[in-house]
């Protein structure tokens, strides 16, 4: 992220440390991810410890300090999903996408990343693409969310 961008951001929530993570939402929210560079400066613009930066960006699983695709598909594994056939559809993203949980696609086009329940037990499995919630999943309907990204 270049500097003024950052520091619009952060010119957004006042300079105020007490907005540390609105501001860390802003940026990932532009950028998919938070890259260290980014954090570094962050810290340093509002004169804060690095490691309060980190401790923030760590703590939160929404925060990803890894790069990420253009789409994120998260599957719940909490135990009402995994108990659901949440396992069958990882395997499944991870051989349609070429890429295991946890990580991006080469081309940056998808991430798949796994959760711990997302408190919507009833309607497992359930996924999550780039914000939609997709309940009572299989590997069809699977397919049929992720074809649009598939195709592009
Ligand atoms: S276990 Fe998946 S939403 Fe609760």
């Amino acid at each position: 992220m270049d500097d003024a961008k950052l520091k619009s951001i952060i010119e957004k929530h006042d300079r105020d440390p007490a907005n540390l993570l609105a501001i860390l939402m802003d940026i990932q929210k532009e950028e998919r991810w938070l890259p260290k560079e980014t954090l570094k400066a962050l810290a340093a613009e509002m004169n804060l410890p690095l490691a309060r930066v980190y401790a923030l960006a760590t703590f939160f699983a929404a925060f990803s300090l890894k790069p990420r695709g253009k789409h994120l598909c998260t599957v719940c594994m909490g135990t009402a999903c995994h108990v659901r056939g949440a396992p069958r559809l990882v395997d499944h993203i991870q051989r349609e996408f070429d890429v295991l949980a946890g990580n991006t696609t080469a081309d940056m086009k998808l991430t798949l990343e796994t959760v711990n329940c997302v408190g919507a037990c009833a309607l497992g499995p359930l996924v999550i693409v780039d914000g939609e919630y997709h309940g009572n999943m299989n590997a069809g309907k699977m397919d049929r969310v992720l074809k649009p990204i598939k195709q592009e």
